[in-house]
């Protein structure tokens, strides 16, 4: 009977990676013929972005003044702070810069902004060991007005790839009434899903319909990440009218100016439509914006990476401050993004208490496990003054309960050692010289890390300091984890297992 049902489910495998042939060849080995799922547990559907995007785009610090200088030196710089080595390796170009279409009907790139042509801006990244992203849209214009590539799409997945383009987001305004449920927007997005495959080119596919018909129950299937939520602005929990949705499903009008906290508070209904191979986009970073202070920025950059969003710097590279370049920087906080486990966070609990000026406070417990066993930890304080926050190990594990069993998690049993992710922070003086290009900083620094050379999965896989932050403490089993955290802070540790327990008899658990 075992036998028979793991035949049927070889069948079903066999069948669903024949399907998969005609999609994408990386899921088959050619060297033998045979179907082989290359990556085990991938979901990617043309094999692409198995853990988040990580990059820079110029929307949220320049809208649409973007051209060839810009492009260019923000990649260079990018090289020279070690961002692209910490993982920061797209240079995303967002809307604005084309001119029309030719009388062939191929877009045309404005001549004022991209004097030669945005093929040379592509090989130039390709040659800084980066990759390039190009903007569109899913409607007959973009946001901004320029043309869109609804009846277009052939045509400009053509010229992208013959540009060397790695990446598209792919915007949603101007569809032509071709939204309002599932289906319609599947159809319009998988036009394009298919163009891209059929260039035969690696692209990245990133959908931008803001959670419209609610992309994370079917994107999956034809994309590598969708924005779950309207346009992000640089608050952090300041409530916009523009912005009227406070969950994510079922939202009717996404808008735009939604905090860091509404869009947080967006994600842990969907937690579990976040996977390898399509993340939950919950909008570029604006780190560097000035419209948050430090303690909300680090909350803000360490909920997107606990989340598994893509993370893409919004800022002008070329004025960043030290501050900010230590919050860009901690690769303790990146290796949880960059986990193979590619899940997002769940919210334990959340209690609103103690507001502030805006009206809004509330405290939270987030956790997550990742591949290796380890469990990582959030406690959020987004409420008007510090507080004495804890986490019990029964809040930590307790949805590790064997189902229908009801028996205690064998994690609750175990002692675990507590790392602190925001401890090894890169001092001001640090970030100053790295900025000035004098830093002394080694690749074995604390605070900096080569992803380039080493990837954050075999890091974590060696222990590497500079993903562990430093060890605060252990919490015994059934013990309590405590921490004061300020107003608008957040806490995470990685906490370890220091070994199995024994187990325990039944009348014991
Ligand atoms: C919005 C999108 C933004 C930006 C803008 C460009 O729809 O969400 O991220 O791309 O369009 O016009």
């Amino acid at each position: 009977m075992v036998g028979a049902i793991f035949s049927q489910s070889l069948t079903a495998a066999a069948l669903l990676l024949g399907q998969a042939t005609a999609y994408n060849k990386r899921y088959i080995d050619n060297s033998t013929g045979t179907p082989q799922v290359v990556i085990p547990g991938a979901s990617s559907y043309n094999g692409l972005n198995l853990v988040p995007q990580m990059g820079w785009n110029n929307w949220n610090a320049f809208h649409c003044n973007v051209n060839e200088t810009l492009l260019l030196s923000t990649a260079q710089n990018m090289v020279d702070l070690g961002l692209r080595d910490l993982g920061y390796n797209y240079i995303v170009m967002d809307d604005c810069w084309s001119i029309g279409r030719n009388s062939s009907g191929y877009l045309v790139e404005n001549p004022v902004k991209f004097p030669n042509g945005i093929k040379d801006i592509t090989d130039k990244i390709h040659a800084l060991g980066m990759k390039f992203g190009m903007y569109s849209s899913a409607g007959v214009f973009t946001c901004g007005r320029y043309p869109g590539s609804l009846g277009f799409e052939t045509q400009d997945a053509d010229l992208w790839a013959s540009w060397g383009v790695d990446y598209l987001k792919y915007d949603n305004c101007f569809n032509q009434g071709q939204s309002g449920t599932p289906k319609l927007s599947f159809d319009r997005y998988n036009v394009m899903s298919k163009a891209l495959n059929a260039t035969g080119r690696d692209i990245v596919y990133s959908m931008c319909n803001w959670g419209n018909d609610d992309p994370y129950d079917w994107a999956y299937t034809i994309a590598n990440s969708g924005r779950m939520s309207g346009d992000i602005y640089d608050s952090f929990n300041r409530p916009d009218d523009r912005c009227p949705c406070t969950e994510a499903v079922g939202c009717a009008w996404p808008g735009f100016h939604c905090s860091v906290m509404n869009i947080l508070n967006k994600m842990p209904a969907i937690q579990s439509r976040t996977m390898s191979g399509y993340f939950n986009d919950m909008d570029m970073l604006e780190i560097g914006n000035g419209g948050q202070s430090d303690s909300e920025y680090v909350v803000h950059f360490t909920m997107w990476a606990m989340n598994s969003s893509p993370l893409l710097i919004g800022t002008n590279i070329g004025t960043l401050s030290p501050a900010n370049l230590a919050i860009y920087s901690n690769p303790a906080i990146i290796a949880l993004n960059q986990d193979k486990s590619a899940g997002a966070a769940v919210r334990k609990w959340r209690y609103v208490v103690d507001p502030d000026e805006t009206g809004q406070g509330e405290i939270s417990l987030w956790t997550r496990s990742m591949a290796n066993g380890d469990t990582v930890i959030a406690l959020l304080n987004a409420a008007n003054t510090t507080m004495m926050m804890n986490a019990t190990m029964n809040d930590i594990f307790f949805d590790q309960r064997t189902a229908g069993a009801y028996q205690a998690p064998p994690q609750l049993s175990q002692t675990w050692d507590v790392y602190d992710l925001w401890a090894n922070r890169m001092t001001e003086e640090e970030a100053a010289a790295v900025i000035n290009g004098t830093s002394t900083l080694s690749e074995n620094s604390t605070s900096r890390y080569n992803a380039t050379a080493t990837s954050y999965i075999e890091g974590i896989a060696a222990n590497n300091t500079a993903l562990m932050g430093v060890k605060v403490g252990s919490i015994a089993p059934s013990g309590t984890f405590s921490a004061e955290i300020a107003r608008h802070s957040v806490g995470i540790y990685r906490l370890r297992s220091q070994g199995k327990a024994s187990p325990r008899k039944r009348d014991e658990l």
